[in-house]
């Protein structure tokens, strides 16, 4: 057995004969990589053990256990931060995309679809994902690197040092703010949202645009008279031991909403003054209440997908999408389609077949 293994191993390595190149290779230029900002490391942020003491601890999913174990932590190290220019001049709508690390596939899709950096009737759109890492170490060492590579080609990565994990895209929210601060306080509106959302941008600048952005406002898919939801095997299990209140404040749907930078601000303040709660929407809910502010309902922004609203139509039709703002979920190729569709300016509903 040694011996075949040593025979496979020997089989495997031996260079297959090539034909000796007619001229020397040219050797490649190795691209240099450019030298990381040092961020002052924030230090480590240590487990709470005291809430391990509770007697319903030791049941609760490894999420909720993970979750009660580290809420208290909110400060992370950058890894990757878009260039300072991103946010010079006048910005009009920022796309704040929230994207898991290995997502590689949608963020390419969006960035040539409706992510696109470009103007819109003389609105400036921007474009970065917020993106945490991935919890496998193995994993995060490659994805570190892809994402490395993606700051560097497009300037579009905003990382933080935290697993991405669904009981932590409120961590994700809370940071993105405070960079937003910082950092591009001056966009006029914010799209937050999914990468698996199709977001028409070009629809929500004509909305925005009849909107003053130093007042109030917070639309999307409006979801009200909810609680916690207290089976265990749900994904959005909010055990006792989280929050014993059997309600929800108001709040959109996290897939996709619209804010001004007002309402940014109104956030920022009242984030720090809350304690984290892991579903980011209810807690952006939570921040509105806590200032007095009530999110609102677009008709246009479908997290919970669409039905078509005639049998004539299918639901993919873009003569259906072309009124909307924003749908949830659709796969990177659909999203080329349906964007296609929809720039080309020939695109005519009405009595004709359906275009998908
Ligand atoms: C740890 O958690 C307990 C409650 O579970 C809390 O009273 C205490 O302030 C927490 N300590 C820190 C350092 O956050
Ligand atoms: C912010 O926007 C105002 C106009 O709305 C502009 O005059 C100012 O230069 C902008 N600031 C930055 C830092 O881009
Ligand atoms: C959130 O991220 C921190 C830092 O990586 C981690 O310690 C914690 O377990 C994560 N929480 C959840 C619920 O995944
Ligand atoms: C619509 O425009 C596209 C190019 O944008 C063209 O290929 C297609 O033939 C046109 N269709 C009609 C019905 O004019």
């Amino acid at each position: 057995g040694a011996l075949i293994l040593l025979f496979l191993f020997v089989v495997r390595v031996s260079p297959p004969g090539c034909p000796a190149p007619e001229r020397p290779l040219e050797i490649l230029e190795v691209p240099t990589w450019p030298v990381p900002r040092v961020h002052p490391p924030p230090a480590p942020c240590r487990a709470n053990f005291s809430v391990a003491a509770h007697p319903d601890f030791a049941e609760m999913p490894e999420r909720v256990r993970d979750f009660l174990l580290y809420k208290h932590c909110r400060n992370f190290r950058l890894l990757q931060d878009p260039p300072p220019d991103k946010c010079a001049g006048s910005v009009f709508l920022l796309l704040a995309i929230k994207s898991s690390p290995r997502n590689y596939e949608r963020r390419e899709v969006v960035r040539n679809t409706w992510g696109r950096e470009r103007q819109v009737r003389g609105a400036r759109l921007r474009r970065i994902f917020l993106v945490g890492t991935d919890g496998d170490p193995h994993q995060a060492f490659k994805v570190n690197r892809l994402l490395e590579l993606e700051a560097k080609t497009y300037g579009d990565i905003l990382q933080w040092d935290f697993q991405d994990s669904f009981f932590n895209l409120t961590l994700k929210q809370v940071l993105f703010l405070s960079w937003q601060e910082s950092r591009c306080t001056n966009a006029s509106f914010v799209l937050n949202g999914d990468d698996d959302v199709f977001a028409h941008t070009n629809n929500m600048v004509t909305f925005l645009q009849g909107h003053d952005p130093d007042h109030h406002l917070f639309v999307g898919h409006l979801i009200q008279n909810v609680g916690p939801i207290r089976v265990p095997w749900s994904k959005y299990y909010v055990p006792k031991l989280v929050t014993a209140n059997e309600r929800y404040p108001p709040y959109c749907g996290g897939g996709g909403f619209l804010l001004s930078r007002f309402t940014a601000a109104a956030l920022r303040h009242a984030a720090p003054t809350l304690d984290i709660f892991p579903i980011d929407d209810v807690f952006l809910g939570m921040c509105l209440q806590q200032q007095g502010l009530a999110p609102a309902s677009h008709s246009g922004v479908r997290t919970a997908g669409v039905q078509s609203p005639t049998k004539r139509l299918s639901s993919f039709d873009p003569c259906f999408y072309r009124e909307l703002l924003l749908v949830h979920r659709f796969q990177p190729f659909e999203m080329l389609l349906m964007w296609d569709a929809l720039s080309r300016p020939n695109l005519t509903c009405g009595q004709q077949g359906r275009v998908y």
